[in-house]
């Protein structure tokens, strides 16, 4: 296995290496990598439906997301899928996965089945290096916070169908009932690393405060993490493999490609509670 740090940016790239034969050596190196950059990437790889769940599995026990359409014949496989006709792509704005749950999901292992001809990349952030570059004295007022995080203004059905009037994409619309409270600055469960924990889709406000004293400091903490030295880009090819961690990154799909099919199998692993 071979391994590539991405040029100006953060995430660890692996080739000469088959996910469906990887060793528990090679596994340990990957999720050390995993635990520093937040993001790691594999290219070239070939899984069938059964070993994404796998691979998956070597990694931890799998959560299935009750919004997301699934493979047939395989619920715990979520569809990350554009058609020609939608004019908007799954997770087209920042955001962490599964924040709005009690025990945030540790990370997605995105698989390309699909890319366009050019195209829907996806963009990363790391809340380990946006958390480090605060002031001492920021880092100190949001130590001391948590905040609240939903489900319901992304998932619900007037949010899904507003959006694109081609939507069929979504499901259990009337789940979309979570809320849940966590740290602003978490430490992270393996790395001990500091992390920012707020995210713009699902981050509704500070606890003890109302939404629209928390909008600024909000905004902020958004413009400062997406600096694009704390952001790196991946270029799909089909076959390629993204896997991050929720607790360490954000993510953005780009719709960027009109006319095109992307179509991507998206297995989740779960986390453990944020302290
Ligand atoms: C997601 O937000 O899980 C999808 C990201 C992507 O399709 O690039």
């Amino acid at each position: 296995m071979r391994m590539r740090k991405l040029e100006h940016s953060f995430g660890l790239e692996f080739d000469e290496v088959d996910v469906n034969h990887i060793t528990d050596q090679e596994l340990d190196l990957a999720r050390k990598a995993q635990n520093e950059h937040g993001v790691v990437f594999f290219r070239e790889q070939e899984m069938s439906c059964e070993q994404h769940i796998e691979f998956a599995s070597r990694w931890g026990d799998i959560v299935i997301n009750r919004f997301f359409e699934t493979v047939d014949g395989y619920p715990n496989i979520a569809q990350v899928r554009k058609e020609a006709k939608h004019s908007t792509v799954v997770g087209g704005s920042w955001h962490t996965d599964h924040s709005y749950d009690q025990i945030p999901a540790k990370g997605s292992i995105l698989y390309a089945k699909e890319v366009p001809t050019s195209g829907g990349d996806t963009l990363f952030a790391s809340m380990y290096l946006a958390y480090e570059a605060l002031s001492d004295g920021l880092k100190q007022t949001l130590a001391g916070l948590t905040a609240t995080h939903s489900s319901r203004h992304t998932f619900s059905k007037s949010a899904v169908t507003s959006c694109d009037p081609n939507e069929d994409r979504y499901l259990n619309s009337h789940l979309a009932t979570q809320d849940a409270h966590h740290p602003v600055i978490i430490t992270h469960p393996e790395s001990g690393k500091k992390a920012l924990y707020v995210n713009p889709d699902f981050t509704v406000k500070f606890d003890g405060w109302t939404e629209s004293e928390s909008a600024a400091l909000l905004t902020h903490l958004y413009q400062h993490a997406t600096r694009p030295e704390f952001t790196t880009r991946f270029k799909w090819r089909k076959g390629s493999i993204a896997f991050w961690d929720n607790r360490a990154t954000w993510h953005q799909a780009q719709n960027d490609y009109p006319g095109e099919r992307r179509l991507m199998h998206r297995i989740t692993i779960e986390g453990a509670p944020l302290l």
